[in-house]
Order: structure tokens, then sequence, then C-alpha cells
């Protein structure tokens, strides 16, 4: 057989690398800062809603296309609390299986074969993929270091646009640099966005973890309501990962085209936590900001950590993930390879912790070489043992003494 089996948009895309370090974080008993999920879940009361729904048989058979009208209406008024965003429910407001079919059913249902759609690099993972499965082309615009912070040149992002551009893909609070663009970016590339007609995906699904300031959707700038599809996320927002809830808001055209691709993708799921959901979005704002104040601590506790062990230390803005240069580590002469992937590969064995390289999200591999980033979701006393373990000279941990570390770290 001379024809590949995969499609060929596809070609290029194999198995993650979140995959290959989690086996590597088995294997050796490391502690895994790999991917990016809390080892803490969200709200027992949110929990305790979904055993509710179950039992009460809510959502255990299709739920609406959209999404339960409880939860739309609990979205709406979400944006509508923190941000001033009014959206209606029916027709405005559409729940995904999680952010990412979000983010997928909104490339598919805009895009058209020879189209170009901007992203910032480096990028979450998957909107290569669904640029991809939708047969557009992407074009990235990278976020450099300077000096604290990854910041975006807003005239490189100019002279990308060109005839063919389609759609800006953003997103801020920024996996996996942590910037959080400023008000005057985001007007800036709204400004950008309303001259040469484009439409913008804003993922948003960091949108509670902004340290300084407030989190600034960029649909609330003039002339962005018509043109943004807004994508949010329950596994980020109430550290339920696994339950794949996101949605998406917008006006009522661009969310209609969103639909049609989203009901032959999934159509529905998660019924019964749809309705829990509803609930979490309503809780008081305190959840919130208490959410975003621990992850603040944690944030200082691994940046500290990081900084001791010698490495060069982006201190996020939002998100929960830090970027970290390991040149200096290098250059300070500790034993590991001296670019981010093989840099990862050998962590583990060295020093028992998994981090991953940036380099797997730039398009420019040279570019994401001096780079890893490590997720800081985990409780204070794993993100300890990290800086105690980053800090102590190198060990050969060998492949297999997975067994003997602590299970419950
Ligand atoms: C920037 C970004 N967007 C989307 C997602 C995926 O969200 P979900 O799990 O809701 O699909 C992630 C998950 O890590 C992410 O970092």
């Amino acid at each position: 057989m001379t024809r590949p089996l995969l499609n060929q948009r596809l070609s290029g895309f194999g198995t993650t690398i979140f995959a290959e370090m989690s086996e590597l974080a088995a294997a050796t008993g490391a502690i895994n800062l790999g991917q990016g999920f809390p080892d803490t879940d969200g709200p027992a009361e949110v929990r305790e809603a979904v055993v509710r729904a179950l039992r009460d048989g809510r959502g255990n058979q299709y739920p609406p296309a959209a999404g339960v009208p409880e939860l739309r209406t609990a979205v709406s008024a979400h944006q509508e609390h923190w941000y001033g965003l009014s959206y209606d429910p029916d027709g405005e407001v559409l729940v995904t299986a999680g952010a990412t079919e979000g983010i997928a059913a909104a490339l598919l249902a805009l895009l058209e074969p020879g189209d170009e759609v901007i992203t910032l690099e480096p990028y979450y993972d998957s909107y290569a993929a669904g640029i991809a499965m939708s047969g557009a082309t992407r074009v990235t615009v990278p976020l450099r270091p300077d000096g604290q912070r990854f910041t975006l040149d807003l005239a490189e992002l100019r002279a990308a646009v060109t005839p063919r551009t389609r759609l800006l893909l953003l997103n801020t609070p920024h996996n996996p640099s942590g910037t959080v663009l400023t008000r005057g970016e985001l007007a800036e590339i709204a400004e950008l966005a309303c001259e040469h007609d484009l439409l913008v995906i804003s993922d948003e699904v960091y949108e509670h973890l902004v340290f300084d300031g407030d989190h600034l959707p960029i649909a609330s700038f003039p002339g962005m309501r018509e043109r943004t599809l807004t994508v949010g996320s329950a596994g980020k927002t109430f550290s339920f990962t696994g339950w794949k809830i996101g949605w998406v808001t917008g006006a009522e055209p661009l969310v209609r085209a969103v639909r049609t691709a989203k009901q032959y993708l999934t159509y529905v799921s998660g019924g019964p936590f749809q309705y829990a959901l509803a609930e979490a979005l309503r809780l008081p704002d305190s959840y919130f900001t208490g959410f975003r104040d621990d992850m603040r601590a944690k944030r200082e506790l691994l940046c500290a950590g990081l900084r001791d062990a010698g490495f060069g230390v982006f201190v996020p803005q939002g998100t929960y993930f830090v970027t970290a240069d390991i040149r200096p580590l290098v250059a300070a002469g500790v034993e590991l390879p001296s670019n981010g992937p093989d840099f990862c590969r050998a962590l583990p064995v060295s020093h028992g912790v998994v981090a991953i390289p940036s380099a797997v999200f730039y398009d420019d591999k040279e570019a994401g070489a001096p780079f890893i980033r490590f997720a800081f979701c985990k409780r204070p006393e794993v993100l300890a043992e990290t800086a105690d373990r980053l800090r102590a000279p190198a060990q050969s941990r060998r492949v297999g003494d997975g067994s003997s570390s602590d299970p419950e770290l």
C-alpha cells in the first residue's frame, strides 16, 4: 500500500509530546509538571451537583444541540457580570465538548482552503491541527522574550496580514508564555481586525487566571462584537479538565456557523455536567478570585524554586504555566543537554521532574529551543518537592524506578 493511511492534512501530527513525557514520568517516578491539569479537583458542591443531575435524570439523554438552557443562561450571565458583554442565551451561546471542540468547530465552520489564519507563536498545539483540518494555512507571528515577558510586535502582526487573511486566532492569557495582552495591544489588534474585516477566535480559557489587573475580552473593544467568537472552558475555570465542557459566545450568525459544524462532530456532550456547571458559573465572585489567588501563590512558589535552581524565569502574568530558560543553567555547567527537547527527556532521569519543551509550540524550532514549560496547578507540597529536586545535583534515576516514588506526593 503506497498511499499513507493518514489524511495528508494531518501528516506531521504524530503522538503529542504530552503522552511521551507522561510515560517518562510514570517510568521514572518523576513529578509530572508537563500537562496542564490540576492535581486537586474543583469545588465539591459542583461535583455534588453532577450527582444530583444524574440521579434526577437531568442530562442522561441527548441535551439540546446548543447546550442545556440553564448552562447557556449561566454563560450569558457570566459574560455580562464579569465583562459587561451581553449575549442572548438563545442563539449567541453554544456549549461544546471542551474549548478544543469549540475552536475546532469554529475553524471548520469559518475557513475555506486558501484562507490564512494568523496565530501567535508559540501556540497551543490544537490550533495547528484545527487549521490544518480546515484546509486553511497557518501564519505565525512570534511572541519574543523581552526582559520579563514574551511580547507581541504589533508591526509584525500588521505585516503578516495579506488579502488572504480571514481570521486571527488569539489566546490571552497565553499558553505557554503566560503573557496577558495589554489593553493597548488588544485595542491595536482590534483596529487591525476591523480595518481588514477579519474574524477573530479568542481563546480565553484562562480568563480567571490573570494575576495583575483584569481580564479583557477582545469582544468588548469597538467593532469587535460582531466579528469575534470567545471561547471558555469549565476544565480550566473550575478544575474539571476531564469533563470536557466548554462554550463559545458571539454574534448570532457566527455562533450559528459554529453550531452547524459542531452538530456533526459531537452533536452534544456531558448532559449532567452541563447542569452542574450552570451552578458553578453562578458561584460567588470569591470562588473565582480565590482560585486566582491560590494559583498566584503557586506561581510564586514554583518561580522561586526555578530561580534558585538556576533557570531564567519568565514570571507569567496569567495562566498556570511558567516558561523557563535553560541557558543560564547549562552555562553554569549543569550536565544536561542545551536544547529544550533533549533537556526535557533527560530531566526526569537526572532530577525526577517532567517539563514540556516549548519547541513543540513553535514552527520555528530554533526560537523555541532554549525554553521549557512547567505547569504549577499542583499542590504546594508537590511544587516544594519539585524545587528541592531541581536544586539538588543531577542523579541517575533508572527508568523503571517509578514504583519507588511516593504516589501520594
Ligand atoms: C490555550 C488553551 N486552549 C484550550 C485548551 C483546551 O481546553 P479544553 O480542555 O476545555 O478543551 C487548553 C488546554 O490546555 C489551552 O491551554
